[in-house]
């Protein structure tokens, strides 16, 4: 037998030592706190300046690549000057990446593996704002359970999610990742996604690290233009965008991470007043603040910082632990300690945040837990599919269903299937896919096809395509504005057929960082198509492919049935033929207004009342006099092919005080010929405030599956915690006065009653 060669065996007794060290560390030291700390005092401050440092590993690039060439990145892992790596995908790959550290690295801290799994990571479930639409937290929080065995099968153990940014402006690319415009719904939302990726115990071979973003303000980006500048005031920032963020910090979230915007004149990364006093201070969070990529350099653009060096110093003071790919704490950090500028114990703070979670994943214990082929091999990627169906079926909204033309008759004898999204399989997988393979998706026609009788006949037609169909994340979809060749045949098939489905919205690249648009319609020649279509059939049920809310003020009028089917994943054709056909009765509630124009964006339920909420008699109040200024579909509006009817609301007292709470009771009758399920939601306004108060603001909500002719009598408890409210004190408090009380089966069509809640 050959000897093995001394490489291998220094490289084996400095793995052994490595694992003996680190198990060491791990079983003789009870508490997480003192592993950290004694962890920490052995680190030179290069090592613990390595431990902010992140490096991205492959190509996926969000941002301009740092300047480090690879052999340079291989070299500092080898250091241990290195924390953690995005992007480097693969049981493989992270463990390669792993074992430079432990083989080589005096200290042997384990790297951590980020990754953008944003709804799902091979099996993908719909776009999140999407997937709110289904208003089930159960179902969220198993697709980021799915989500996370798929990606701890690929060595990934961190995901960049959920995305918690409140946004109320549909032009802003990023709508799409995350909950929409409400801060409560965006909340709960957000801890289902964080229980679903991190379950009770981080430790745990099957769960992941989550991130709570982007910490703040990032979806008010003015005139919803990503990366631009944020005015936002701290009552609306504290009473709007921060409480996602509180519930996340409660939950138990591992990592947040800051955002690319300013906020009043002070980038996010650089906000002392958001990361220190009010995140780690405030709230008592334990975990680590990464940036976002490149974040602590871009503060040079953004003017407040003359280089890398003062860049670090700002984000370090502010609370900025780690820097993704920014080369900036990794180049001056060390320097600006050793010189005085920067107080050792803030880089201490900041390393003993990442060491903590480290510890609490496991990674001291075995470097290698989330590298485990094993994984793989007892993941059923069929089964994750079948939840995906369901998922994505619930998360389809019904906005118009005239002449009842849904659900599909199984007596319809042809169905004419067009558009340019009705045959592609690509749309449905949307943005941020991790690693969603492209064209996976079950087209619109395909499932048609698998759910229709044998005595209906199904047709495609293209119409016209979108765009230039190079998908790529680095180019932006040039729209096709121009090529009408293919309107004739639809037209043909239109006029020859009983009923049309036209498959229009958005490309999977139109939505996503970076894709922001001033035009919300539908994009290129569709709109015209879906114009020449209906002159020669009436039947048309239109379906909608999109990222974010679009202009359909044309189609609202004009069309008889109308469906959102968002971009919902992999197995989106099938779930849109369960719905089309009456498998699954539509449950979706729409998480964002859809506006009449593009015009009225920014545009929210929970608004202000302003000084002049109305005037039938003069033009001075808050309107435009062009188009009317509330949503054409609200938020929270969705049918369904029952009928719900809502009896009266009634309060068990009108009067509550900190000591007694009241129930709001209503009964909710299935009036139509199916089972069906709907979300009942309630609402509370405080109509005199210390400070303006919004019109209403969602506080709950409930799912209620009812039998046709079934009653159902619905309780909301009423707790003083919900009538509170940053108020003019700078503080959360409930102020006495009279509050209106609202449940209904969206923002617009409420039942209401009054209390006075007294202290
Ligand atoms: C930039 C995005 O803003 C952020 O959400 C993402 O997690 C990082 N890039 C990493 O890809």
């Amino acid at each position: 037998m050959k000897k093995p060669a001394l490489s291998i065996i220094i490289l084996l007794i400095s793995f052994i030592t490595a694992n003996a060290q680190n198990s060491a560390i791990s079983s003789s030291i009870e508490n997480v706190e003192f592993k950290v700390d004694s962890v920490l005092a052995k680190m030179t401050l290069e090592e613990k300046v390595g431990q902010l440092v992140q490096y991205n590993g492959s190509w996926d690039l969000t941002g301009p690549a740092s300047e480090l060439g690879s052999k340079q990145k291989e070299n500092n892992l080898k250091k241990g000057l290195v924390g953690s790596m995005l992007n480097v995908l693969s049981v493989e790959a992270t463990r390669e990446a792993q074992k430079l550290i432990m083989d080589n690295s005096r200290m042997k801290i384990p790297l951590i593996f980020g990754y953008d799994v944003i709804h799902g990571y091979k099996t993908i479930f719909p776009v999140p704002l999407g997937e709110t639409a289904s208003w089930d937290l159960e179902a969220m929080e198993l697709s980021a359970r799915i989500a996370a065995i798929e990606s701890v099968a690929e060595g990934i153990n961190w995901t960049f999610s959920p995305m918690i940014d409140v946004s109320r402006d549909a032009r802003w690319g990023r709508i799409m990742e995350g909950s929409g415009e409400d801060p409560y719904l965006t909340s709960v939302v957000g801890v289902a996604k964080i229980k679903g990726y991190q379950g009770d115990d981080l430790s745990d071979q099957l769960t992941i690290a989550a991130t709570a973003k982007h910490f703040a303000g990032y979806g008010f980006a003015e005139a919803g233009r990503d990366y631009n500048t944020v005015n936002l005031g701290e009552n609306e920032l504290h009473n709007s965008v921060l409480p996602p963020f509180k519930a996340a910090a409660e939950a138990g979230v591992a990592t947040f991470m800051n955002s690319f915007n300013e906020i009043d004149g002070i980038p996010s990364t650089g906000n002392k007043y958001l990361q220190r006093d009010i995140l780690k201070e405030d709230w008592d969070w334990k975990g680590f603040i990464v940036s976002d990529w490149g974040s602590i350099p871009e503060m040079i653009n953004h003017g407040i910082a003359k280089d890398k060096k003062q860049a670090s110093q700002i984000a370090i003071n502010a609370g900025s632990d780690m820097d993704m790919e920014g080369g900036a704490y990794e180049s001056s950090l060390a320097e600006l300690v050793n010189e005085g500028i920067v107080d050792l114990a803030v880089v201490d703070d900041a390393v003993k945040r990442v060491l903590r979670v480290k510890f609490k994943l496991g990674l001291f214990d075995d470097p290698y837990k989330y590298a485990d082929p094993a994984v793989k091999k007892n993941i059923s990627y069929e089964d994750h599919r079948k939840t995906a169906r369901t998922i994505a079926a619930k998360s389809i909204v019904l906005l118009k269903n005239e002449k009842d033309l849904l659900p599909i008759k199984a007596s319809v004898k042809s169905i004419a299937v067009i558009g340019p999204l009705a045959n592609d399989k690509d749309a449905p997988i949307g943005n941020w896919r991790a690693q969603g393979e492209a064209n996976s998706a079950v087209s619109v026609v395909e499932g048609i096809k698998i759910a229709v009788g044998k005595d209906t006949k199904v047709k495609y037609a293209l119409g016209a395509t979108l765009g230039i169909s190079e998908r790529s994340f680095l180019l932006p979809l040039e729209i096709n504005k121009t090529d009408r060749s293919g309107f004739k045949e639809a037209i043909e098939l239109a006029k020859n057929s009983e009923l049309v489905v036209m498959v229009l919205g958005e490309d999977a690249f139109q939505a996503g960082e970076g894709r922001s648009q001033a035009k919300i319609s539908l994009a290129g020649l569709q709109q015209e198509l879906l114009e020449e279509i209906k002159k020669v059939n009436n039947n048309i049920v239109l379906v909608l492919i999109n990222g974010r809310p679009l202009e359909i003020s044309w189609a609202s009028e004009n069309i008889p049935a109308i469906v959102v089917a968002w971009q919902l994943g992999t197995e989106s054709g099938n779930a849109i033929a369960d719905v089309l056909f009456g498998k699954y009765n539509p449950s979706g509630k729409l998480p964002v207004s859809f506006p009449r124009l593009v015009g009225q964006e920014p545009l929210y339920y929970n608004q202000k009342n302003t000084g002049r909420p109305s005037n039938d008699q003069h033009v001075t109040y808050s309107h435009y006099t062009d188009v009317k200024k509330d949503a054409l579909y609200p938020f929270g509006y969705g049918l369904s092919y029952a009928q719900f009817e809502y009896g009266s609301l009634s309060l068990s007292g009108t009067e509550m005080n900190s000591e007694k709470e009241i129930e709001a009771t209503i009964t909710i009758t299935n009036a139509g010929k199916v089972k069906g399920r709907e979300v009942v939601q309630l609402y509370l306004q405080d109509i005199v405030g210390s400070t303006t108060r919004p019109v209403k603001e969602l506080k709950g909500f409930q799912l209620v599956d009812l039998a046709p002719g079934e009653a159902k009598t619905i309780t909301f408890t009423i707790t003083p915690k919900m009538l509170e409210f940053y108020t003019a004190n700078k503080i959360w408090e409930v102020e006495a006065g009279d509050f209106n009380v609202f449940v209904g089966g969206n923002s617009r069509d409420l039942k209401s009653a009054e209390f006075t809640f007294k202290n």
